[in-house]
């Protein structure tokens, strides 16, 4: 379907594929993205799937839900376009997309 990259905190790249209705967390876990650990599988309770979305990207992958951006609140290395990616359904439109991973997950 596409592919989106995820770029570690040392600038290591990984081009994953990506599958429509996805999680973009899963989308990492099924391609061993370092640096994204997903404790809670995906439930948004634990906060270690964050991700910081390109700012070119941000209009393709929705608002956070207030749930989620209480998480958010408590990582230590939140950005304006952060995102916890178990958050985020992916969709054709993200074929592209680009993310980067914060140096530590909590
Ligand atoms: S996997 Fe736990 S909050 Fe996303």
């Amino acid at each position: 379907m596409g592919s989106i990259t995820f770029i570690e905190h040392n600038g290591n790249q990984h081009k994953v594929d990506i599958e429509e209705g996805s999680s973009l967390m899963q989308a990492a876990m099924d391609n061993s993205v370092p640096g994204v650990d997903a404790d809670c599988g995906g439930e948004c309770a634990c906060g270690t799937c964050h991700v910081i979305v390109d700012k070119n990207w941000v209009s393709v992958i929705g608002n956070t839900t207030e749930i989620e951006t209480q998480m958010l609140d408590m990582t230590p290395e939140k950005a304006d376009t952060s995102r916890l990616s178990c958050q985020i359904t992916v969709t054709e439109a993200m074929d592209g997309m680009v993310v980067r991973l914060p140096e530590f997950q909590m």
